[in-house]
């Protein structure tokens, strides 16, 4: 595809790669609608730890994240469903070459959370960016009082290292993290959870 989100493109930009019921692939432009759509329905629950998704979150803050979605530092994956809808972002940032490290994220679209997406996707995307990048750890890291996120990162199999105190600060807040760790070699290790209807 010609449109593909393709800066220091390793790897082919068209792959896409199976779990059940969802997909990941790279960003296209054409996914700015669709992407702006996703965060403004979803507030709710991203606000409160993506302090970027406000309400005014527009199609060129959708285009931005996108064309920087396969930088030198990121690489932020689209989750599709069965009906190749955008449900979500799963991906790599903070990517830390020297020690083949990066920081692993994801979010769901509200109305398609618990049902698996987010710990299948995360798992995808890890794989893909062993694959592409080459990294050897992965890092996830939540507020405290995020339990969601705490939860998924657990159901992905990775491995609770401590509390990084004041590591993240949202909405002029300090928060305390819980800080998880992945090590590519786990990936294949870990059953994967089935996806709940
Ligand atoms: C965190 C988030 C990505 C989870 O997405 P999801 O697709 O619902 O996650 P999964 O379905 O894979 O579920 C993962 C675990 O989280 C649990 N979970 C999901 N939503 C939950 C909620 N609102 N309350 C409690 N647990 C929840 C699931 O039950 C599951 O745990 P289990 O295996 O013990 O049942 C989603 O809630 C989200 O987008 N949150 C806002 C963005 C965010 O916080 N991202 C992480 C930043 S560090």
């Amino acid at each position: 595809m010609s449109d593909a989100i393709n800066n220091p493109a390793e790897g082919d930009p068209d792959k896409r790669e199976e779990a059940p019921d969802i997909r990941i692939r790279r960003f296209f432009i054409t996914d700015d609608d669709e992407l702006t759509s996703a965060v403004r329905d979803s507030l709710d629950i991203l606000s409160p730890w993506m302090p970027w998704a406000t309400p005014d979150f527009s199609r060129t803050d959708a285009s931005d994240f996108i064309n920087g979605s396969n930088g030198t530092n990121r690489l932020d994956l689209a989750i599709l469903d069965e009906n190749d809808e955008l449900i979500g972002v799963a991906g790599v940032n903070q990517i830390d070459v020297t020690n083949r490290v990066g920081n692993l994220g994801y979010w769901v679209r509200a109305d398609r959370t618990r049902q698996g997406v987010a710990s299948a996707a995360a798992r995808l995307a890890a794989k893909r960016a062993v694959e592409e990048r080459n990294l050897n750890r992965f890092q996830i890291t939540m507020s405290v009082d995020n339990e969601p996120s705490r939860r998924t990162a657990e159901r992905l199999g990775a491995t609770f290292e401590g509390i990084a105190r004041n590591a993240l600060l949202l909405h002029n807040r300090f928060h305390d993290a819980r800080v998880y760790s992945l090590m590519a070699s786990e990936l294949d290790q870990i059953p994967q959870p089935p996806v709940r209807p």
